[in-house]
């Protein structure tokens, strides 16, 4: 019998996890105007205010505010002069995402496992102290020019982190039921996609859980492959995108020649109610792609019960598949900014595990009319 003992405690070396994640702790845009980028978010999605950093804080490049609802945290951060490399962000690729910042209980160790492993660096381990405590934080560089961050934060108890001070608003208004980051796509440029999966499996021990190629995501236009890269514990998930040869471009070429280069396509993010959160939304003046009324007609055929009615998804466009481990719920804003750059994506599961595959065809036939408004299908 001891030798059983033993046998259950050897270290299962192969299961080793090198870079153990706890989700996403922020993702920080780079904008041309954080004051007022901080206030839509607020307004437009529900954000409350946190905390916030710039000159009154003894930072004199830049200012960021830093927003907050459930778990879901944004660092909206604009240059307070030009010729730095977050002007240079904002002047290239327009706003977008540059920090995808991971929680890590090591963030020294997650930069060591990762940069020996062939990540290039882009911040080596630094501890930020205050009277709240330390957190300690490194960086590496993922695709285009967006940066992954690891934060470990377990010997913080202050608002966000030093250099930042809290920020008290009047303005407060109520929440969406936004919860956390669901997961995080990237956008690559003709034959990258494979290489960043390399990356992701070789330099941060994920796997790719799911593919798409071009025969599961095409329309009569245009077309793209995907492949989903998940870590270990699945609280990290990040499907990359390269554009397919189509008829005509596809909304991920329309992505790269906006933004100038790769970066993140759309941030998923949970809710436990999404006709409750979409009509919120909407409410507030988010918009929506809207989806032909005959998506619905067959749509039950397709995924079998679901507990919802049907009608207020048809009215709020909300889309439906299924796996086999349950359903989901799903919807894609419109980009957020000018550029046709990043969006959000709405989502709640309901047992699924998978990215709404089934909805592809539906969804990019969306997205072409709206590529053809602007005159870049
Ligand atoms: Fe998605």
């Amino acid at each position: 019998m001891p030798q059983t003992t033993a046998e259950a405690q050897a270290p299962q070396t192969s299961t080793v996890d090198f870079l153990p994640l706890h989700g996403t702790d922020y993702v920080e845009f780079y904008v041309g105007n954080a004051k007022q980028a901080a206030h839509f978010y607020k307004t437009a999605f529900g954000f409350q205010s946190l905390a916030y950093a710039g000159p009154e804080t003894g930072v004199m490049d830049r200012a960021s505010y830093v927003i907050r609802q459930e778990k879901l945290t944004f660092v909206l951060t604009t240059a307070l002069k030009p010729n730095n490399p977050i002007a240079d962000h904002v002047a290239l690729h327009g706003d977008g995402v540059k920090m995808l910042a991971l929680k890590v209980d090591d963030a020294s160790d997650a930069w060591i496992q990762t940069t020996k492993r062939g990540a290039k660096s882009y911040m080596e381990p630094k501890t930020l102290k205050d009277e709240n405590g330390e957190v300690v934080m490194s960086g590496i560089h993922t695709y285009g020019d967006t940066v992954h961050l690891f934060i470990e934060r377990k010997n913080y108890k202050g608002t966000f982190m030093p250099g930042y001070r809290k920020w008290e608003s009047n303005y407060n208004p109520p929440p969406s039921g936004l919860l956390y980051v669901d997961h995080c796509v990237g956008n690559v440029g003709w034959n990258q996609m494979n290489p960043w999966v390399k990356f992701y499996e070789d330099v941060m021990g994920f796997k790719n859980i799911l593919s798409f190629d071009d025969n599961d995501i095409s329309t009569e236009y245009s077309a793209l492959m995907s492949k989903v890269m998940s870590n270990g514990n699945g609280y990290v998930k990040f499907p990359i995108n390269e554009p397919a040869e189509g008829k005509k471009k596809s909304q991920v070429e329309e992505y790269l020649d906006f933004y100038l280069g790769e970066g993140v396509q759309h941030v998923a993010i949970a809710t436990h109610d999404i006709i409750k959160t979409v009509t919120d939304l909407k409410n507030r003046g988010v918009e929506f792609l809207s989806i032909p009324p005959n998506y619905y007609e067959d749509v039950l055929d397709r995924v079998g019960k679901i507990d919802e009615d049907l009608q207020p998804l048809k009215e709020l466009g909300i889309l439906i598949d299924k796996d086999d481990e349950g359903y989901l719920l799903q919807i894609f804003s419109k980009p957020l900014q000018d550029r046709p750059t990043v969006f959000f994506e709405i989502i709640q599961r309901k047992g699924a595990k998978s990215f709404g595959k089934g909805n592809f065809k539906a969804l990019f036939e969306a997205l072409e009319r709206e590529q053809e408004l602007r005159g870049n299908l």
